[in-house]
């Protein structure tokens, strides 16, 4: 399956991208990256740190939005640190990120191509939502949008709203009115994702360099997320999504009516999921509802052995 991962690493994101490189049955078209746990400066100088880590440097990177379409952006310091990536130290980028805004990128991948696309984001959809609204030629070439953001409970960022759609509520608003089969991979699922201390020793057990920085990003991630939320382990939410594509059994949906709440005094940027069909809405997501949580961390833990 041909995908572009659209991100904000993050340190889910930099699991997101390992296993979207590491697995055969996906091929990485390019990466997109955009402002949300940090500056998109920051991200797009994480996202060729982890490529260049993977050796995976013939990948395409592009920088997108800096900003929320509408809102202020407040990125995610206190859990990702001042890089946005801190903990191990990653190579130095040797690629330079490609000499176009993320949307043209996706545009040119997606059109050039003879097969369809799957677009995986792993952070606000203001690069999605872009590319929908200014060039809607993509849309027969993009065969499913697959997010991690999101859900059908409680939220982080806020009581009801999680971390990308509270950043960019109107954004995720028009992803899920563009009517393109979508999946939503929310907190309710990727909660279930923890990092463990016995999954850190697998990565460490893998004996690689990679392995060794997979368990280095969850250590820092594990402190920070212990110190915000009381965590005793730390969920990577990301590579979820990534794990949906390579083999959906992983993930259990339901088809239901998605609605983000933009005007909430209290709840803007909740995604409001309508389990029970209690409104007229029709159905607009295929919307995570369980996890197979070994089966996820053997995938994720395989694909970056597999990268050496
Ligand atoms: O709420 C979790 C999400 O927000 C993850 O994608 C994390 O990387 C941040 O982007
Ligand atoms: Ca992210």
């Amino acid at each position: 399956m041909r995908v572009i991962v659209d991100c904000d690493p993050g340190h889910d994101d930099a699991l997101a991208l390992l296993l979207a490189l590491g697995d055969p049955r996906l091929e990485l078209l390019g990466v997109t990256t955009v402002a949300g746990n940090q500056t998109v400066d920051k991200t797009t100088r994480n996202a060729l740190r982890i490529l260049a880590s993977a050796g995976a440097t013939g990948v395409p990177v592009a920088a997108g939005c800096d900003r929320p379409l509408a809102g202020p952006l407040s990125v995610a310091e206190d859990i990702h640190g001042f890089s946005g990536l801190d903990g191990p130290d990653l190579d130095i980028p040797t690629a330079e990120p490609a000499n176009v805004h993320a949307v043209e990128l996706i545009r040119r991948l997606v059109m050039a191509g003879r097969e369809p696309v799957t677009l995986i984001a792993t952070g606000p959809l203001t690069n999605v939502a872009l590319l929908l609204r200014t060039h809607p030629e993509v849309v027969p070439g993009l065969d499913r949008i697959v997010f991690m953001g999101g859900s059908t409970d409680r939220g982080n960022t806020t009581p009801y709203g999680e971390f990308n759609i509270v950043t960019d509520p109107e954004a995720a608003d028009i992803v899920l009115r563009a009517g393109l089969p979508t999946t939503m991979i929310g907190l309710n699922v990727t909660h279930q994702a923890l990092a463990t201390p016995e999954v850190i020793a697998g990565f460490r057990a893998l004996g690689t360099r990679l392995g060794t920085v997979c368990a280095e990003l969850m250590t820092f991630f594990a402190g920070t997320y212990r110190q915000v939320f009381g965590f005793p382990h730390p969920p990577v939410h990301d590579p979820v999504a990534v794990a949906a594509v390579i083999d959906p059994a992983i993930v259990e949906t339901v088809h239901a009516p998605v609605a983000v709440e933009l005007i909430g005094a209290h709840t803007r940027g909740a995604t409001v999921v309508d389990l029970h069909r209690r409104t007229a809405r029709p159905p607009n997501a295929d919307v995570a509802v369980g996890l197979d949580v070994d089966a996820f961390w053997r995938l994720l833990t395989t694909a970056v052995a597999r990268i050496g």
